[in-house]
């Protein structure tokens, strides 16, 4: 089988590190990949979101797959348009991808399915969302309707500051037409758990959890990034809590979106927030998460290409999926002054006495190879991922890989994994 991944970031140096594994595969592209995925696949030069051009490509190279890591190209539709000219394309379809692309969308999906989420408001007005928020008391959470990257939401602990970035969104319009609509909800309290599963439209079947760390620096301080890190499973995520969350959340979520004639195929990333009233729905991604399949694709014992054909032939029925008992772990490097500004192109030395450790494994994000050398590419670098028998020596194994790595304005979170050790 001949393979293109979409994407070039962690998640895709993943998804080609798993599928490369697989019997069946013998032949991978990576649009556009970084430095690391060039050493499983072929790096192809187009950007993910060019969806004509990889049209194009996957016909002139007769591929049999193509797996979709990013948001973007699914919110425009490259399922739906690879699917129409007889394409193998993994990912849900625009109509399901909206799930992630509104979150104007996926609250009225929660609300009128009666899927627990923070309760929330709509609004497309300025002076209609400021007069609500002086009927609520702080904190309150403000969230661009469309995709910003991550940077859509603010948790904010005062009305002054939810203002200001309603003004932010709505008036400076930071994140262009993703800004037309903002949901207002109420602040969730607790530990945050992030689950995602596969489906077919008909069967879901749940991965192993996963916690990630948004904030950029240790203690939980500082902006939203990407993700800074993550680790698996997450032992705040009980097989109590999963049961809960099948029958609460992901049942009626996936008979939801079948009575709106929305079939979900591919991956659904569920935000969860533990909170004292039981598990609530912080967003939907239409995706694996970022650094979440780092360390979850690592625990699958089964050939990913094969769950990948049965979710396309809607027979995810007859899976038995199964899980290494073992803890993962991911240290994301990033580049000083990210998820801000920063510059690229500096060499990263060490990667090579890193991955001698074993069972560490070290997925590129942004790097690059430039005259011969591996340079910095990107805000999140690499992915230092370990596994062990217990979450504490397979964060041990990932940091002393880390202490192996340099590259000017190196910055990473010494605290990974610090609510499941405390
Ligand atoms: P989202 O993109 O909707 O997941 O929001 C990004 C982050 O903001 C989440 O991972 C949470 O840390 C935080 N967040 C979002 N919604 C809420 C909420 N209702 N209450 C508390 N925190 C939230
Ligand atoms: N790590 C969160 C995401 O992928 O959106």
């Amino acid at each position: 089988m001949r393979i293109l991944i979409v994407g070039g970031g962690g998640r895709e140096h993943t998804i080609v590190w798993k599928l490369a594994q697989s019997q069946y595969v013998k032949k991978i592209y990576c649009a556009p990949g970084n430095a690391g995925t060039s050493t499983l696949a072929e790096n192809v030069p187009i950007s993910s979101e060019d969806i004509n051009n990889l049209l194009s490509f996957t016909q002139e190279k007769k591929i049999d797959l193509t797996v979709v890591g990013p948001e973007a190209p699914l919110a425009a539709g490259i399922v739906d348009v690879f699917t129409s000219k007889g394409l193998s394309c993994f990912g849900p379809l625009r109509s399901a991808a909206r799930l992630e692309n509104s979150k104007v969308f996926a609250k009225e999906i929660m609300k009128k399915y009666h899927i627990p989420t923070a309760d929330g408001q709509v609004f497309s007005e300025l002076n209609h969302a400021i007069s609500y928020l002086k009927e609520i008391s702080a904190p309150v959470v403000v969230k661009a309707d469309g995709l910003a990257s991550g940077k859509g939401v603010v948790v904010a602990r005062t009305v002054e500051e939810a203002e200001s970035f309603l003004r932010y969104i709505m008036v400076e319009r930071a994140f262009g037409t993703a800004g037309d609509r903002v949901v207002i909800e109420e602040c969730l309290e607790g530990e945050e758990v992030s689950l995602m599963v596969f489906s077919d439209g008909n069967t879901i079947i749940p991965m192993i959890s996963a916690q990630d760390h948004k904030r950029v620096f240790d203690d939980d301080e500082g902006p939203n990034t990407g993700g800074m890190g993550a680790y698996s499973p997450a032992p705040v995520f009980t097989p109590e809590l999963l049961r809960v969350v099948e029958k609460k959340i992901l049942k009626p979520t996936m008979a939801g979106l079948r009575h709106e004639g929305i079939i979900y195929r591919g991956v659904l990333y569920v935000g969860l927030m533990i909170t004292k009233e039981g598990p609530k729905v912080l967003e939907f991604n239409a995706r694996f998460g970022d650094p979440e399949c780092q360390v979850v694709l690592p625990g699958l014992k089964n050939d990913l290409f094969e769950i990948i054909q049965a979710i396309l032939g809607g027979t995810l029925y007859k899976q038995k999926i199964e899980w290494h008992d073992s803890h993962v772990a991911c240290v994301v490097m990033t580049s000083g002054g990210y998820p801000g500004d920063y510059k690229k192109g500096f060499p990263i030395y060490g990667l090579e006495l890193a991955e001698k450790i074993e069972d560490v494994y070290i997925f590129h994000a942004g790097t690059a190879i430039k005259d011969g050398r591996l340079v910095t590419a990107g805000g999140r670098v690499l992915g230092i991922t370990a596994c062990g028998e217990t979450l504490k020596s397979t964060l041990d194994k990932a940091y002393s890989a880390v202490e192996y790595i340099s590259f000017e304005g190196a910055h990473y979170r010494k605290d990974i994994g610090w609510r499941a050790l405390k």
